[in-house]
């Protein structure tokens, strides 16, 4: 008899899953080109766009897998979800200031988040979305929340999703990651398809896989990952692990997007980006923001500062060239920031 139900539940969940994304798909590809036009402010035979842009938006009207909708600020993700293309990285965030990070970003209109056990703030982020839904009247299935298990988690991964479901209590998980490579890391990645089965992850993802990672790893799971999460910023570009990832319809998302703490200011105060960000009149944050967004991959920068959390957000006024996406191109010089 229970397992009659269980399956039955089974089924249930996955139709309610199968019926939102479809819903989600429809009023997705309703976006138009002309839609976006109007939004931007730009004609939809606009020749202005860079070549970058080009290849990684939406220009069709349909809306194709990995392909951003810069007028929605959305990806349509593998899964069938669409994902906000930018948003707010939790790490080292302790409790009130995560609680009121998070609270700045969904107030100013963001709507991704990005957590996992190892920053230890997985229960101030769910704190803080619930104070915003209430108190700024959002609705749930607006936010997207992010979350991983640790490589020490994999061996009792089951253990580890309810855990994250529990301290998160936000009643679903929008998309769990693998936070490295590691042992188990495919007996733990088989739990989390069956959590998707349930409906209590919609999608999944990883975090530091690369070429040889990915291509060892891919054949060996049933759910494609979605995602792909890895160290990315303009002295460490990833030039060719982007589109190889990308290639599969995996959606990119960057880490120390701005150098990561400590490494900031670096960056930041680069000839090359100030001058480009004094010419938009937008700060050298934003630009390396822009610079992202134009390759296809989403940004969670991180930030303990309201007036920085709004600003990360502010991205879509102004547009590089291909001339100044080759400049920031050119800067890569292949430094990591740390190990993983
Ligand atoms: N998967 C992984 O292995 C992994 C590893 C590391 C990080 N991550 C994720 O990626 C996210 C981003 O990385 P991160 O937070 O470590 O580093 P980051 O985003 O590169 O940099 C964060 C630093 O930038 C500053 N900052 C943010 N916005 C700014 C702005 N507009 N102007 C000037 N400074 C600004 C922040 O200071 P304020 O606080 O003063 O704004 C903070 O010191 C993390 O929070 C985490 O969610 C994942």
């Amino acid at each position: 008899m229970r397992i009659i139900r269980a399956f039955a539940l089974a089924v249930l969940a996955s139709v309610v899953l199968a019926a939102t994304a479809c819903s989600m798909q429809q009023s997705t590809t309703s976006v138009t080109a002309d839609a976006q036009a109007a939004e931007t402010g730009t004609s939809s035979e606009d020749t202005s766009m860079s070549e970058q842009t080009k290849a990684a938006t939406e220009q069709s009207g349909e809306t194709r897998v990995g392909a951003f909708d810069m007028a929605n600020k959305k990806v349509r993700l593998n899964s069938g979800y669409d994902m906000p293309i930018m948003g707010l990285g939790t790490y080292s965030l302790d409790r009130n200031t995560c609680v009121n990070s998070v609270k700045a970003l969904l107030r100013n209109g963001g709507r991704l988040i990005d957590t996992a056990y190892m920053y230890g703030n997985e229960e101030a982020v769910g704190e803080g979305v619930r104070q915003a839904m209430k108190e700024y009247n959002i609705p749930r299935e607006e936010i997207f929340v992010i979350t991983k298990i640790y490589p020490s988690q994999f061996d009792a991964p089951e253990k580890a999703i309810d855990l994250a479901l529990k301290k998160l209590d936000i009643g679903y998980i929008d998309m769990m990651l693998l936070h490295h490579p590691g042992n188990g890391d495919v007996y733990a990645y088989k739990a989390m398809e069956k959590y998707v089965e349930q409906g209590k992850i919609r999608s999944l993802g990883l975090s530091n896989w690369y070429v040889k990672e990915l291509t060892d790893f891919l054949p060996k799971v049933s759910i494609t990952p979605a995602l792909v999460q890895n160290e990315i910023h303009p002295y460490y570009q990833e030039q060719d692990v982007v589109p190889f990832i990308q290639e599969k319809g995996i959606v990119v998302q960057c880490w120390y997007p701005l150098g990561g703490r400590g490494h900031t200011s670096e960056l930041l105060n680069d000839g090359t980006i100030s001058s480009i960000a004094k010419a938009y009149g937008v700060s050298s944050a934003q630009v390396i923001l822009r610079w992202d967004l134009q390759r296809g991959i989403v940004v969670i920068p991180g930030s303990s500062n309201p007036d920085h959390i709004k600003e990360n957000l502010d991205l879509f006024g102004f547009e590089l060239s291909d001339e100044e996406m080759a400049r920031i191109n050119a800067l890569d010089r292949n430094e990591k920031h740390d190990w993983y």
